[in-house]
């Protein structure tokens, strides 16, 4: 087989930092297919007595996300969390304006509380700032995180909850840049309202962490200004500023799609460069963290989204099904995002469950991966620990929109506790192998435990309910001589090499 080469060196000592575990986040929103006849299908064979699918709690597991998102995206912008608690059957209906459906608030946030602590996850929590403001976002904060005595936290206890949820994370809104937001505000607009509402929130409950909205995405025509302006206003109340970006390959140019996660490199490179000129400006000592709240690959259910029926209850939208190669792209901006873990401590796959998801589920039916699962599995179940600087000689291409775009996109996990080193990598290469060295000198004993390959003939092919064609298996040639780890990453694959000490 045809080869190309390219060299790495890993020191324990070249470190970015420890990796916040809230990096390997997910996202559910009250859209689609996502609550109900996803994580909630009572009836269902596999339903709990909840009405919880456990195949879908199994599979979350699989992934041990984290922290989860919720109740949205756009659809918190017009939610009324009271409709959502309290008894079920005096809950009302409403019009869910952003995606046109009805949400029966048969889930609401203690049924979703509930999910999540059987899912093994924290929830980063989402306040109303569209139709909503401070008061709506304080009186939430008090019924899930004040311990009792007053009106919010007596309610909650009265709906059966005795314990508050101590919820650490929470976004002040969502995509408020976005004209399609219900209440789209200016960056004044916004700044002002996400600081008085930060400002009571840590009133209620201090121990609380903030994200404030950053652009929906970086083609956004107030990117940039937006960031400037929301954190002059939000500074001193928030610990975080959120970004978003979706891409797909939407002109079928393979080479291009896959160096988009270069795109993304240098989006957070920019949010950090404003962030910091914020901080300058303010002559502040504190540090705004980044949180890449929404990403992944969304572009294939475009189309039959349109085809939708106003008002009807859970219906599928946003089904995109995943091929090969959005796993691979899914992979380079996992890698990206490791890349800035000095910076980048939250990051929420969007979204979990049928609403561009990695697990999927038919209705009284079987739940089944996507081939995004697997490199978002890796990474969260392998990448557990301290980030790794490596140093990279790669080949290049260029594609239509990047130059010298390395064909070798890597990244490296020092576990100490474990006494593990796992190397993530995607070859980019539409036609060749890449012969990879990689000097991981002061790693002395470590030894090749296992060298994960996804790979497949087929760009496009699929997972479904029938079967996942697209699977990791564990067949690939790295080793070990010398402190030199070697291996032939196939073309276009995602590679995850783990080694740990004998
Ligand atoms: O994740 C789907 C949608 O994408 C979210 O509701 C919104 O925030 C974004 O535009």
């Amino acid at each position: 087989m045809a080869s190309n080469k390219a060299k790495m060196i890993l020191e324990k000592d070249f470190k970015i930092a420890e990796i916040d575990k809230r990096v390997y986040g997910s996202f559910i929103e009250h859209l689609g297919r996502a609550v109900y006849g996803g994580i909630y299908e009572p009836g269902h064979p596999q339903a709990d007595e909840n009405g919880f699918r456990q195949d879908v709690i199994e599979m979350v597991k699989e992934l041990q996300v984290p922290l989860v998102r919720y109740p949205g995206g756009n659809f918190v912008s017009g939610y009324n969390w009271e409709d959502g608690v309290g008894p079920v059957a005096e809950r009302p209906r409403r019009l869910d304006l952003a995606w046109r459906t009805t949400e029966t608030n048969e889930i609401g946030t203690n049924e979703f509380m509930k999910w999540a602590e059987l899912a093994n996850a924290e929830v980063n929590m989402a306040v109303n700032l569209g139709t909503r403001g401070i008061d709506a976002a304080r009186n939430l904060v008090e019924y899930c995180n004040h311990p009792s005595g007053s009106y919010y936290s007596d309610l909650r206890i009265s709906h059966g909850v005795k314990d508050p949820y101590k919820i650490k994370t929470w976004c002040l809104g969502n995509e408020m840049d976005g004209p399609w937001q219900i209440g789209h505000k200016t960056a004044a607009e916004y700044g002002r309202i996400a600081a008085e509402a930060a400002k009571v929130m840590k009133w209620v409950d201090p121990t609380i962490e903030l994200v404030a909205c950053g652009s929906s995405n970086r083609n956004m025509p107030t990117f940039a200004e937006w960031e400037a302006t929301v954190l002059d206003h939000t500074y001193d109340h928030v610990e975080f500023i959120s970004l978003h970006q979706y891409y797909g390959n939407r002109d079928n140019d393979v080479a291009n799609y896959l160096a988009l996660s270069l795109e993304m490199d240098d989006f957070i490179k920019s949010v950090i460069s404003i962030a910091d000129y914020i901080k300058a400006k303010k002559r502040s000592k504190k540090k705004i963290n980044l949180a890449f709240d929404e990403w992944n690959v969304w572009y294939h259910s475009n189309e039959q989204d349109k085809k939708i029926e106003p008002w009807s209850i859970a219906p599928p939208q946003l089904e995109d099904i995943y091929n090969f190669e959005d796993a691979l792209l899914v992979g380079c901006m996992l890698i990206t995002m490791l890349k800035h873990a000095d910076r980048l401590k939250i990051a929420c796959l969007a979204q979990l469950v049928n609403v561009i998801a990695p697990i999927m589920t038919e209705e009284n039916g079987t739940a089944w991966k996507q081939t995004i699962f697997y490199p978002f599995m890796h990474t969260s179940v392998f990448g557990r620990g301290v980030a790794l600087n490596p140093i990279i000689s790669s080949p290049k291409y260029d594609s239509k929109d990047f130059t010298d775009v390395p064909v070798l996109e890597s990244t490296a996990v020092y576990n100490e506790e474990k006494e593990e080193l796992t190397i993530f990598a995607v070859n980019r290469d539409l036609e060749e192998g890449l012969h990879l060295e990689c000097d991981i000198r002061n790693f002395e004993g470590y030894q090749v435990i296992e060298h994960i390959v996804l790979e497949n003939d087929d760009l496009k092919k699929t997972n479904s309910a029938q079967g996942t064609p697209v699977e990791p298996h564990t067949n690939g040639n790295a080793a070990i001589d010398g402190g030199l780890v070697t291996a032939m990453l196939p073309k276009l694959s995602w590679n995850v090499i783990r080694l740990a000490k004998k």
